[in-house]
């Protein structure tokens, strides 16, 4: 069963006609022609496909997306604004944290969503007492634990998000 829906990706609205199984993974890249999000795994262990959804990290390719029509997603090519790369994007360049093509895009769009969580309060398992203080080493690595490479290049994103992070995190 088919049936039609839009989405608002990357500041452009989008209408597709997507089987109800589809995921926004496969809607982002099958459909749209989106490739920013990749799929690694497709069960939900990697993260390479994350996006954000209305502003939320999420696993797309767990997320169907016929429960989120009309939604707004951002990938990390729709983080570039007026051609200007976004902070967290800049932050990953200049501490050399890029990884691999295939985990990158994921790994930024985690993070971005990971200093907004942060932000709003939310907690971590990582968070010691009642409210979450500064974004420790120890909380940035168990918030973006959902985020896996097979090659363990980890070294210099814990710097690239601090960096962010002290700079107040803002979305520009
Ligand atoms: S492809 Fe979605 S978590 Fe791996
Ligand atoms: S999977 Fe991308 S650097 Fe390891």
């Amino acid at each position: 069963m088919t049936t039609q829906i839009s989405l608002r990706v990357d500041s452009e609205d989008k209408t597709l006609e997507v089987d109800t199984r589809t995921t926004i993974l496969d809607a982002l890249r099958e459909h749209l022609g989106n490739t920013s999000p990749k799929k690694g795994c497709d069960h939900g262990q990697c993260g390479a496909c994350t996006v954000l959804l209305d502003g939320r990290r999420v696993n797309s390719c767990l997320t169907l997306a016929v429960a989120h029509d009309g939604a707004e997603i951002t990938t990390a090519e729709g983080l570039v604004e007026n051609g200007e790369l976004h902070p967290m994007q800049k932050a990953f360049i200049e501490h050399d944290a890029f990884q691999c093509g295939y985990c990158t895009p994921g790994q930024i769009v985690s993070a971005v969503g990971m200093i907004e969580e942060h932000r709003s309060g939310w907690p971590s398992h990582a968070t010691e007492g009642p409210r979450v203080e500064n974004l420790s080493e120890k909380e940035i690595k168990e918030r973006m634990s959902g985020n896996l490479c097979r090659c363990a290049a980890y070294a210099n994103i814990v710097p690239a998000i601090s960096e962010v992070a002290r700079n107040g995190g803002e979305a520009r």
